[in-house]
């Protein structure tokens, strides 16, 4: 089934999966609106490091009510990866493509395009980081894409080494 960002969000369950790493199972959903305290948890949890690497807005509950505020709104798609009752990863993906990508892809000789592309950001709580979870995660990922009608991902906030990065 296609899966549009309206659709998601009016049911949840249909792009809700989990999967196992060593044994433990894992959630990934759709971030909803009951989730602002799990979200606030997870953002005052991230590392200083974390949030050099995947940065949002904040990481208190401003912050956090901000993203669920944008759920079904512009073009933004957000997953959590829920372990047991806590929130251990937000997995973000766009829709739309910044104009900064689009010239630094075709500086490559890549011509994106938005029915074709779309960006995704993953970040995990620094407790759960390198133990294999973004690898058994990644074709979840490529799954969602798929549904959304998108034949590649680009890394969200990507930029060319060597130059500044804007996010
Ligand atoms: C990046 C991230 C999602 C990867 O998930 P993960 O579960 O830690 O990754 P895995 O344990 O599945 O490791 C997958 C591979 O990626 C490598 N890797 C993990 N984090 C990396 C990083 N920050 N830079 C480069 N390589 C990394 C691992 O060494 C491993 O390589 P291998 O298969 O050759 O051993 C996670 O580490 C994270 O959230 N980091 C902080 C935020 C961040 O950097 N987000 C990306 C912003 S663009």
């Amino acid at each position: 089934m296609k899966l549009t960002l309206a659709k998601v969000a009016q049911d949840p369950s249909l792009a809700t999966n989990s999967f196992e790493v060593d044994g433990q199972e894992f959630v990934f959903r759709p971030l909803t609106t009951e989730d602002i305290p799990l979200l606030t948890e997870f953002l005052a949890g991230l590392s200083a490091e974390s949030r050099r690497l995947s940065t949002f807005d904040g990481y208190d509950q401003l912050a956090a009510q901000g993203l669920i505020d944008a759920i079904n709104r512009y073009d933004k798609l957000r997953f959590c990866i829920q372990d047991g009752s806590r929130m251990v990863g937000l997995i973000e993906f766009s829709f739309g493509l910044p104009q900064e990508d689009i010239d630094r892809f075709a500086m490559a000789g890549i011509k994106l395009t938005e029915n074709s592309d779309c960006r995704f950001g993953p970040t995990l709580a620094d407790d759960y980081q390198d133990r294999g979870i973004g690898s058994k995660l990644f074709p979840l990922v490529t799954q969602v894409a798929r549904a959304f009608g998108k034949s590649r991902i680009i890394l969200w906030g990507g930029g060319i080494i060597g130059q500044p990065q804007s996010y």
